[in-house]
């Protein structure tokens, strides 16, 4: 029996999926906190470095392979090289999987501040008593388990539709108003008191700043936030057609994904110091700061921009959600050709179960919350999840792909992809940058911070100090 592979349904509609995919928590959550704690300017300098010169052309070769293969990120890798070359996919997935486990439990935070913001009295906490709120908020177990639960389901929800009625739609529906949303915020931040302060603090760069943990966590964040490494462009990528043009397609979601974190910094930074706080909170940072600043402009408009703002960053968390479950759940249809649906909520609660001891780690049980000791701190089991299969996972799984590439299914396999629906890309300039990109800077560069990253973060052997 041939099942009939979904698509989407023109160039706009994967754009706004792979848009939707790539902004999320990564750019509104967890990009200012880790330029907060990375020292500002430098980080986003660094990052920025790493996103086009490496992500963008990660992003096309991702897009080219899963188009060529018209299959899941296992079955891409499986035929264009062979089973072996499949462990690549399939760890792919594996990450995917352990990455959705974690962000789901961050995405349901989001859930339940909205909620609390909008129905419940999270306008009324103490001025100096967010840090402390967000504290006692994560470590709760019922609310956690309720919203964190509920955002796996809408996911699935939206996933089982398929491709164009299901991503696309929801994608091109909550994109924009993601945009709108973002810009009214910041507006409003650049009015406060001492606005400049967080904005030197975040253009300036500082490069005495900068060392080996700079550059390793710039450059997870790059792949986290591009949602490279781990297939879902490959997926998304089988859903094109030949006569798209995937280089234009893929600029257009780099830019989108850079801006969207560029602007969340410039949201959160002047917010940060216009209450003279430490930008260096970590993953508390914009809920402990936000909601301050929405107590203080009133339950009116603290409710509504309050509300705008979590309903925001849930939005964009569910654009992304949804193309993480996709990559497994590709896999077993296209693979082990199950029905979709089954696979779809199977999976959905599967990896529900496996974040289990993610949300449990956030002071709720000591055993997860103090999980392992490295890089001078305790971590949690969510801290040592996202640094295994996200910070680490993700740029190694470039760095095979780019091997992948270089020596088995061959740059001019790539380049003849990539000119379908692109007839001048043979020849040009660009071509020749990816092509270097992916047979030696990724290859050399990608192998050897992932060498010294497991030395240093996770082994505490320090080479560069
Ligand atoms: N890019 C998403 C974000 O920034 C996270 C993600 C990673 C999604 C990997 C899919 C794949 O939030």
């Amino acid at each position: 029996m041939v099942i009939k592979r979904g698509r989407f349904s023109n160039r706009l509609g994967f754009v706004a999926a792979a848009a939707g995919s790539a902004v999320g928590l990564g750019n509104i959550w967890k990009f200012p906190y880790e330029t907060g704690e990375n020292g500002g300017a430098a980080f986003l300098l660094i990052y920025l470095i790493c996103t086009i010169a490496i992500g963008f052309p990660v992003m096309i070769s991702e897009i080219a392979l899963g188009r060529k293969a018209q299959t899941d990120a296992y079955g891409a890798y499986n035929k264009l090289g062979n089973r072996k070359w499949g462990l690549i996919g399939a760890f792919g997935i594996l990450c995917g999987i352990m990455i959705l486990s974690f962000y789901n439990v961050v995405a349901g935070w989001a859930f339940g501040y909205f909620v609390q913001i909008v129905f419940g009295d999270l306008l009324s906490v103490g001025l100096d008593d967010y840090s402390a709120h967000f504290g006692a908020y994560v470590a709760d177990f019922w609310d956690n388990l309720i919203f964190s639960f509920a955002f796996m389901i809408l996911t699935g929800l939206i996933v089982v539709r398929g491709i164009k009625d299901g991503i696309e739609t929801a994608s091109k529906f909550f994109m924009p108003l993601l945009f709108l949303i973002l810009i009214g915020l910041i507006i409003y931040a650049m009015t406060l008191n001492n606005a400049m302060e967080g904005i030197k603090f975040y253009l300036l760069p500082d490069f005495s700043a900068i060392n080996i943990k700079t550059v390793y966590s710039a450059l997870g964040q790059a792949f986290f936030s591009l949602s490279l490494g781990m297939g879902a462009l490959i997926t998304y990528g089988s859903y094109i057609k030949k006569k798209e043009n995937i280089v234009k397609s893929a600029a257009v979601v780099t830019l989108a994904d850079v801006s969207v974190a560029f602007l969340a910094g410039l949201l959160i930074f002047p917010l940060v110091f216009s209450q003279g706080q430490q930008p260096t909170e970590g993953p508390g940072l914009v809920f402990v700061a936000l909601p301050k600043i929405f107590h203080e402009m009133g339950p009116f408009m603290g409710k509504f921009v309050g509300g705008s703002f979590f309903l925001l960053l849930c939005f964009a968390a569910l654009t992304s959600t949804i193309s993480l479950l996709e990559v497994p759940v590709a896999y077993l249809v296209d693979e082990k050709k199950l029905p979709r649906k089954r696979v779809v909520f199977g999976l959905a609660l599967f990896i529900f179960i496996i974040g289990l001891p993610s949300m449990l780690s956030q002071g709720a049980v000591p055993f997860f919350t103090n999980f392992m000791f490295y890089e001078g701190g305790n971590k949690t089991f969510l801290d040592v999840i996202s640094d295994m299969f996200s910070e680490v996972g993700l740029p190694l799984g470039g760095f095979m792909l780019t091997v992948f590439i270089g020596f088995k299914w061959k740059t001019k396999n790539l380049s003849l992809e990539i000119s379908k629906g692109n007839p001048g890309y043979e020849g040009s300039f660009l071509e020749k940058f990816v092509n270097i990109v992916i047979t030696t800077v990724c290859p050399l560069l990608l192998g050897l911070i992932f060498v010294v990253t497991v030395l240093q973060k996770f082994l505490n052997v320090q080479i560069f100090g």
